[in-house]
């Protein structure tokens, strides 16, 4: 076992791969490595200590255009829902790991058993008898990724589990606000756009509650408040948090804005950018608005709420340090729960 800061569940018996018919007596002997199910697993402690150095040092490795240090590690990618960047970032970190990829879907719920109504628990029972040393899964219903980890052998990794969490991509967050500031206490943050059905905003909420003197603006449109279980951590982490409808009153004083997409394919309807009733749109207007040393970050994918001219703002990252960091972040948590 790596690390106790990153085990959840219970002990449970990691898969013998070079296996000579006797692993499965093996599993009984050794603990499984952990999973990643939900951001506050992981403390202040640990991102700092463990993850943010492991993901600098991978940077270097993605400059010398990758390592062996995972030579033999399999992979299964799973997702339910679509995706380009969490799932191509998790395969191609662990190809520059030296890591194979032995299965991935690109929409299981279309291409998968599932479409003939199997229980994700059969799929991911029969996947762990395919021997990989990972599972990256990806979900469309909330608390599936737990529900998973409590019957694999082989550690989960979730990749977002529908309106729940996204904890690698709030990883790779942190660590991005982290390189830009040099520190994310007393960092102020403006969350904007679907709270409500967002994932990424609410692993981010959990990972940023671990820090000190955080505030945190919300904005949203009224029916897209962030849900309570994440305001009720905020107030016992002594977060300061406060909601409007407004980017512009926030612009001018945060470090980050940090922006999100409506969730249509969670029913969320499209609502205007801009009306009386709240401004939520990234335009140069609100570029203009910002601290000189401020990013403005997406999770992406985008749609209209960030306008294309703001992509040129030396502020902007998302399509840039942002992805960089996840291949970094995704590669450190691979080799950190995988590795030596
Ligand atoms: C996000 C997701 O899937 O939750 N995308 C991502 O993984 N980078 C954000 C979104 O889909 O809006």
């Amino acid at each position: 076992m790596k690390n106790n800061n990153v085990r959840v569940v219970t002990d449970r018996i990691p898969l013998q791969h070079d296996g000579d018919g006797s692993d499965l007596f093996n599993y009984l002997h050794m603990a499984k490595p952990g999973d990643i199910i939900e951001a506050q697993q992981f403390s202040r402690q640990w991102q700092e200590n463990e993850l943010f150095p492991t993901a600098q040092k991978m940077e270097t490795i993605v400059a010398k255009r990758g390592s062996m240090d995972l030579a033999g590690k399999k992979m299964i990618t799973f997702f339910y829902e679509p995706s380009t960047r969490t799932r191509a970032s998790f395969e191609i970190a662990m190809d520059m790991l030296g890591g194979r990829v032995i299965f991935s879907t690109e929409n299981a719920a279309d291409f998968s058993s599932l479409a003939k109504g199997e229980d994700i628990r059969d799929t991911i029972l029969v996947l762990n008898r395919y021997r990989p040393d990972v599972i990256v899964l990806r979900s469309k219903t909330e608390g599936d990724a737990k529900r998973a980890a409590e019957i694999s052998l082989a550690p989960i990794f979730n990749a977002g589990d529908g309106v729940g969490q996204h904890p690698t991509q709030a990883m790779l967050d942190v660590y991005t606000i982290k390189k830009k500031f040099g520190r994310i206490d007393g960092i102020s943050i403006a969350m904007a756009g679907d709270l409500a059905k967002g994932r990424t905003v609410r692993s981010l909420a959990y990972l940023l509650g671990k820090y000190s003197d955080v505030t945190i603006h919300l904005v949203s449109p009224e029916e897209l408040k962030m849900r309570d279980d994440i305001k009720d951590y905020l107030r016992r982490h002594n977060v300061f948090f406060y909601e409007t409808n407004d980017l512009r009153q926030v612009a001018p004083f945060v470090d980050v804005i940090y922006q999100t997409r409506p969730q249509k394919e969670r029913g969320t309807e499209a609502y205007p950018l801009i009306s009386d009733s709240g401004y939520f749109a990234i335009n140069p207007q609100i570029a203009g608005m910002m601290k000189q040393h401020s990013i403005i970050m997406h999770p992406l994918p985008r749609n209209e709420e960030i306008e294309r001219e703001v992509d040129k703002d030396q502020r902007a990252v998302y399509l840039t340090d942002q992805i960089d960091s996840g291949l970094a972040v995704r590669m450190a948590l691979l080799q950190m729960y995988l590795g030596k």
